[in-house]
């Protein structure tokens, strides 16, 4: 038992509980023993006090706007690295040399394409389906043609699988994209490296060369690395939580796209350009701010506000620097919703309420603004946030599945239902 201990008293009986201590970051007390011990469970809606996990992959000092993964800062890999070098220190825990990195781009790049019947599976959507909709049932479906990798006892298939999702999620993306407008797929081109494909894959088209422009492909890569992993956010747990059961790999995937999709999660960046259309101009903003603080209207100033941080955003700053340089590459002088975001974010940052409450701009702020100006449609952010945090998801998920200690996770409840009660016939009711 650790040194350090925290009691619980219930009805006279105090039992003494080990208290665990990481690497940095709070304390936990390990509850494991509490309803053998006392016959009471915790009650936690939200998971506020709660660590689901042991976890070595990412930190959040949400006071202090930290973000680290594997102990590197995130603006440090955001500067200086690039997205596949920050999917291998995800996945392997150091970062790569140069001759490791070599080898996984390489091997990243062999299982870009997917199997051609997918391009059949596509078809039984409408054009106008929703991308993440497409997305959810897409890598679902991965199982089905990937059966050879769905083994989760088999270390060597669960790595196939890894490399198979963090290459085949961009194809799938580019593909639903492209499905929506109408446009035929493009195959993915070994020569280009993950972003410059992504981007080609997206934007090509069979009657005209695309030039890939390396800063704005710099930026999406950037942008990836932002969003790769976030410790244990609500679709990664959803991860963690389908693969507790023993389910194969992509199904758990495709069940964190599925949480990702809701606006208080990934959906945020979508929502929050749309809010910044609708606010439109710069005088409009007070009266969506007195919205934002009414307690009778749900209304909520989108991109702003975040479960652990209450400090600015650490990538909101690397995403507000991104987004300058994308707009000035692209030439755009003036851009009107920038202009909002600017005024809002300041206006917002010296409001009593939102300094009170601790709501800064989060990584969705700025987002938006800037994907819009690379030429994606809103309705695809999130399914750009689904494939940069597929590594993440990934990486977590072959964490648990690698803990000896691991369960299926089943929380309890308090439950408030009707008590035990005789059925009554229907002619009796
Ligand atoms: N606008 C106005 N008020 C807000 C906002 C906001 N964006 N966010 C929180 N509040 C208020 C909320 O009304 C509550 O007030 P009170 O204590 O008076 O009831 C207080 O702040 C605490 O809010 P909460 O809902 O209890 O906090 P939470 O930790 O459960 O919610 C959140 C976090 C991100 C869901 C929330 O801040 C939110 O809905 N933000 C807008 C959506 C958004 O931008 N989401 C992206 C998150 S970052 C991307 C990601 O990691 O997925």
């Amino acid at each position: 038992m650790s040194a350090k201990t925290g009691s619980v008293t219930l009805g006279g009986k105090t039992v003494e509980m080990p208290v665990k201590s990481g690497s940095i970051g709070p304390d936990v007390i390990d509850i494991s023993k509490l309803y053998a011990q006392t016959g009471a469970f915790t009650f936690d809606p939200g998971f506020t006090s709660t660590a689901s996990c042991e976890s070595g992959i990412t930190y959040i000092d949400g006071d202090e706007g930290v973000l680290l993964h594997r102990g590197f800062p995130i603006d440090q890999l955001a500067e200086h690295g690039d997205f596949l070098e920050t999917c291998y220190l995800l996945l392997y825990g150091e970062l790569p040399t140069a001759a490791q990195k070599q080898d996984f781009d390489y091997r990243v790049t062999r299982h870009t394409m997917v199997h051609e019947q997918m391009a059949r599976f596509f078809q039984g959507f409408r054009r106008d389906a929703h991308p993440m909709a497409v997305m959810v049932a897409a890598v679902g479906a991965l199982a089905a043609f990937y059966h050879d990798s769905t083994d989760i006892s088999d270390p060597q298939q669960r790595m196939i699988a890894s490399m198979r999702m963090i290459a085949k999620v961009p194809t799938l993306a580019a593909m639903a994209y492209k499905y929506t407008i109408g446009q035929p797929f493009v195959y993915p081109k070994n020569s280009l490296d993950y972003t410059a494909n992504f981007l080609n894959m997206c934007f090509a088209v069979p009657c005209e060369d695309y030039k890939i422009n390396p800063v704005l492909a710099r930026a999406l890569d950037r942008i990836f690395i932002l969003h790769a992993d976030h410790e244990q956010n609500a679709s990664t747990s959803t991860v963690r939580l389908a693969g507790s059961s023993g389910a194969n790999p992509f199904a758990c995937i495709a069940a964190g796209i599925a949480c990702l999709w809701g606006p208080a999660h990934g959906g945020a960046n979508e929502a929050a350009l749309k809010m910044l259309s609708e606010i439109g101009t710069v005088d409009r903003i007070p009266e969506f701010v007195k919205k934002a603080k009414d307690k009778n209207d749900p209304f909520r100033l989108m991109g702003f506000g975040h479960r652990v941080y209450k400090n600015y955003d650490p990538r909101a700053k690397i995403m507000q620097k991104t987004c300058h340089e994308v707009l000035a590459e692209l030439g755009v002088k003036d851009e009107p919703l920038l202009e909002v975001a600017i005024e809002l974010e300041r206006i917002a940052l010296s409001d009593e309420y939102f300094i009170e409450k601790k709501l800064y701009p989060n990584v969705d702020f700025y987002s938006g603004i800037t994907l819009k100006a690379m030429g994606f449609p809103t309705s695809m952010f999130t399914v750009l946030f689904a494939v940069a945090r597929t590594v993440g998801w990934i990486a977590q998920w072959k964490e648990m599945i690698e803990d000896p200690t691991q369960k299926i996770g089943r929380p309890r409840q308090l439950y408030t239902g009707a008590p035990k009660r005789d059925y009554v016939p229907v002619s009796k009711r």
